[in-house]
């Protein structure tokens, strides 16, 4: 069973919805027995809240559920998980300063390494939070869509 890790700030938009995205279509390949995936955030603002409504709207909407309580990122989450999933630079360094091990780093990935149309393996999920509109978390929910599908092509390949 390999276990991936989705990680934001405040664990109530960018990463649940990755979770929720990966865990999906995962059972929908018929893969569901090998993986399995959490989300939490560098943050505790949110702690124990479910996803923002506006993002649970937005992936009901295609028939994905949402179901997480936001929890924050800890450095046994780093130890323990296989692959984690960073939506933002910022998120990124917000995991590798939780340990010194930097052998743990390997692991650590952008979402958006795996979007066949980011511009470039920097390119990052902008946060949708404070940009109020429902066009700003359906371009997240595409992100996600597309990102996790290129990355469990990867997984399935053995090249993460
Ligand atoms: P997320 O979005 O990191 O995608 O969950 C945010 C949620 C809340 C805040 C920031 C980003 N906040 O500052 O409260």
């Amino acid at each position: 069973m390999k276990k991936v890790m989705f990680v934001c700030l405040g664990n109530i938009c960018r990463s649940p919805v990755g979770e929720a995205v990966f865990r999906h279509l995962v059972e929908e390949r018929g893969l569901g027995a090998k993986y399995t995936c959490d989300s939490s955030g560098t943050s505790a603002f949110h702690e124990g809240a479910d996803p923002d409504p506006r993002m649970g709207i937005t992936a009901e909407k295609h028939g994905v559920p949402m179901d997480h309580k936001a929890q924050q990122f800890t450095k046994s989450h780093y130890e323990i998980f296989d692959v984690i999933i960073a939506m933002d630079r910022s998120n990124y360094q917000g995991i590798i300063s939780t340990s010194q091990n930097h052998k743990l780093r390997d692991k650590v990935h952008m979402l958006r390494e795996f979007d066949p149309e980011a511009d470039s393996p920097q390119a990052e999920v902008p946060d949708p939070y404070y940009k109020g509109g429902m066009e700003a978390f359906e371009e997240v929910y595409q992100m996600a869509v597309r990102s996790c599908n290129q990355l469990i092509d990867e997984l399935e390949a053995g090249r993460l």
